[in-house]
């Protein structure tokens, strides 16, 4: 059921998820899948109705007056500084962590990954939730695993539908960044991007004058972060990526994704933003909404190769790999 954001519904979400429940989260970059943290049963559920593997773990969210101490040690100055810079905001920050940050939440891992996110909606029903003692609230992106994340509740609504427990969802509108947080491990001596997004790694070492490495393959076995799965993010209908002066002419029945006019010829053409920000904010809707469209492929004209697109390159890459053999 979707809810408009009233102060009514927000606290019936929070309920919900103090009776161990799950329910639809609006953040700023998607929606997420929030149950209580500190729930073995809710933690469980989530991974149940996302079908995700149990050993990929989930991000804690916290109420801008959580204790952080709670959660993490060995906290690095640099890792402060970055949570004094994006929080509330799109970065999620990998630490060390206590014993109260359960194996179920974590996936057996020493480290747990935190974030404080912006969204009014969410800060709310956060702030709620730790009025009633959950200090903690993890929330996936709210869709089936590997598949595309939902960026509005009618997205989250087409994911769950099918539960047997109706989702309750709390409208919070479109996603405003469109692309999951940035995680950023904090572990070593210096920061590393274990995923890509709206915070570049420019923008970390503005805030922390420290080079900055890349790890999305993670080189443990362990998969760390999902979205580090070669494939990922992936629509339904084949999606590949190609740089529109290789295309001649394409097949009727193929859609072209693309960011300039263009002279190819094809009967469907899909514009899309020319920036970063604005295209990342498009890109999940506009999946989902080709996906409904009966094409045979979705060709997705090449993206940049720089540091404000690194978020979007890296979702398409992995959709796109989905799709290779
Ligand atoms: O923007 C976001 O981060 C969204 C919204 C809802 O907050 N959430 C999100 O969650 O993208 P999810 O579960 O779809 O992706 C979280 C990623 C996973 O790939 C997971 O493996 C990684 O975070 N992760 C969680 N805990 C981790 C840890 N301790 N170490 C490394 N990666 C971790
Ligand atoms: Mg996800």
């Amino acid at each position: 059921m979707i809810l408009a954001p009233t102060p009514y519904n927000i606290s019936l979400a929070a309920s919900a998820i103090a009776a161990g429940k799950m329910i639809g989260l609006p953040t700023e970059t998607v929606y997420g899948l929030a149950a209580d943290a500190n729930c073995p049963n809710a933690i469980a559920n989530i991974y149940r109705a996302k079908n995700r593997p149990s050993n990929h773990p989930l991000i804690v969210h916290l109420a801008p007056q959580a204790d952080i101490a709670l959660w993490a040690r060995q906290i690095p100055d640099y890792a402060y500084q970055l949570m004094k810079a994006f929080w509330p905001g799109a970065c999620t920050v990998v630490l060390p962590r206590t014993q109260y940050a359960g194996d179920f939440i974590t996936g057996h891992q020493d480290t747990v990954a935190l974030r404080c996110p912006s969204h009014p909606v969410a800060q709310q029903l956060l702030t709620v939730c730790h009025q009633l003692n959950i200090y903690g609230v993890a929330a996936p992106s709210a869709n089936q695993f590997g598949r595309v994340s939902p960026t509005t509740a009618h997205h989250v609504y087409d994911e769950f539908k099918h539960l047997d427990d109706e989702l309750l969802i709390l409208d919070g509108g479109a996603c405003e960044i469109g692309i999951e947080s940035t995680i950023i491990d904090c572990t070593q001596a210096t920061p590393r991007i274990l995923r890509y997004g709206l915070i570049t790694s420019a923008d970390i070492t503005r805030i922390t004058g420290l080079a900055v490495t890349s790890d999305m393959t993670s080189a443990s076995n362990k998969p760390r972060v999902s979205g580090s799965l070669t494939a990922h993010y992936a629509p339904k209908t084949p999606i590949r990526l190609c740089t529109v002066d290789t295309i001649d002419t394409l097949h009727p029945r193929v859609v072209l994704m693309g960011r300039s006019p263009t002279t190819v010829c094809s009967a469907h053409y899909q514009a899309m933003p020319n920036d970063a920000l604005h295209y990342a904010q498009q890109l999940y809707a506009t999946l989902r909404h080709l996906d409904t469209m009966g094409y045979e492929e979705i060709i997705v004209e090449s993206i940049p190769n720089t540091d404000e697109w690194a978020g979007v390159a890296d979702r398409l890459t992995r959709a796109a790999a989905t799709f290779l053999v």
